[in-house]
């Protein structure tokens, strides 16, 4: 039974203190009334999600967005102009208004505007903010169509088909707390260009991060070409070289059409039970930064 979902249902659902997944222009997220900490808790629950992991706070406007927050300075507005609707997520010291459980007691919430017609829709119908991580397990993949969602959590979650989203990886998150920028996210809106848009300011260093995330099932090498295959027996996935194996994939050799494409390979990979999946290492470029990121993170 397929549980796809109208949009009129959706919104009421989320209204109802119910979960929907839906697709944004990254991946797809799970998503409930950020405003309803029962609500919020389901989300906590049906992912196995430690409730130390903060959610994403997804709103339909910069005035919506600046309801949720106690802080707005130039920078948040400069970035918020230039790339919302759009993968860029920003952490800000939040509003009373959302309940502890979104942002697992930090002070702060991530926020952003996604670019995607129906999550913007959903959004306005259910009027409330839809706090939503990607929609899938804990460490899981993240889910780039409908079918992956289904795969994730069978008929547990009614969801809004929006056919395969556009940017493929997760978006950017920054924090712009105190007026200091620090990338906490790489994604396909780069530091460099935020940077650029805001003041000049040099990168800050990460905070830990689950080292292990987004991965597949499947054994997976990061290589440097085919000579590094360990056999003949499994998947190798390339844009420049190709190797001799069992399985080749040849992937877009340009950054985004690479990304919109990760996801879906590697978890059709995943199904056809490889005994390793080896990935040729993407070139050592900005543009390739967040790619080259998630790839180490669903390394084994
Ligand atoms: O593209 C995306 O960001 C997707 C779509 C659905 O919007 N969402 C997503 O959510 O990837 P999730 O929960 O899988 O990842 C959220 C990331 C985590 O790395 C989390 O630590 C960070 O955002 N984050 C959220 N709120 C934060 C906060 N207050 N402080 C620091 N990091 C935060
Ligand atoms: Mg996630």
């Amino acid at each position: 039974m397929r549980m796809l979902t109208s949009l009129a249902r959706a919104a009421e659902l989320i209204r109802s203190g119910g979960l929907v997944a839906f697709p944004t222009e990254t991946v797809y997220g799970l998503g409930a009334n950020a405003l309803d900490a029962a609500a919020v808790a389901k989300i906590f629950a049906l992912k196995g999600r430690p409730s130390t992991s903060p959610l994403i706070v997804h709103v339909a406007s910069i005035d919506m967005a600046r309801r949720y927050v106690t802080e707005w300075r130039r920078e948040a507005g400069e970035l918020a102009r230039r790339y919302w609707p759009g993968p860029l997520t920003l952490v800000l010291p939040k509003s009373s208004k959302i309940p502890d459980i979104v942002t697992a007691g930090l002070p702060t919430v991530g926020i952003r505007v996604p670019a995607h017609p129906i999550a913007l829709q959903l959004i306005e119908q259910s009027g409330v903010p839809i706090a939503a991580p990607s929609a899938n397990r804990f460490t899981h993949l993240s889910p780039t169509t409908a079918g992956h969602v289904r795969e994730e959590f069978g008929d547990a979650v009614e969801i809004l088909d929006g056919g395969p989203t556009q940017v493929g990886i997760e978006s950017t998150v920054v924090s712009l707390v105190g007026g200091k920028l620090t990338l906490l996210r790489p994604g396909m809106i780069s530091l460099g260009e935020i940077e650029k848009a805001t003041s000049p300011e040099g990168p800050h260093p990460a905070p830990g991060m689950h080292e292990r995330h987004y991965s597949p099932r499947t054994r997976l090498l990061l290589v440097d070409g085919p000579k590094q295959l360990p056999d003949r027996n499994g998947a190798y996935v390339w844009c420049n070289e190709a190797g001799l194996s069992s399985r080749s994939i040849r992937m877009p050799s340009d950054p985004t059409g690479y990304a919109a494409r990760l996801y879906s390979v590697l978890r059709q990979l995943d199904d056809e039970h490889w005994p390793w999946i080896a990935v040729e290492s993407p070139p050592d470029k900005p543009e390739w930064v967040a790619i080259l990121d998630r790839l180490r993170r669903a390394r084994s």
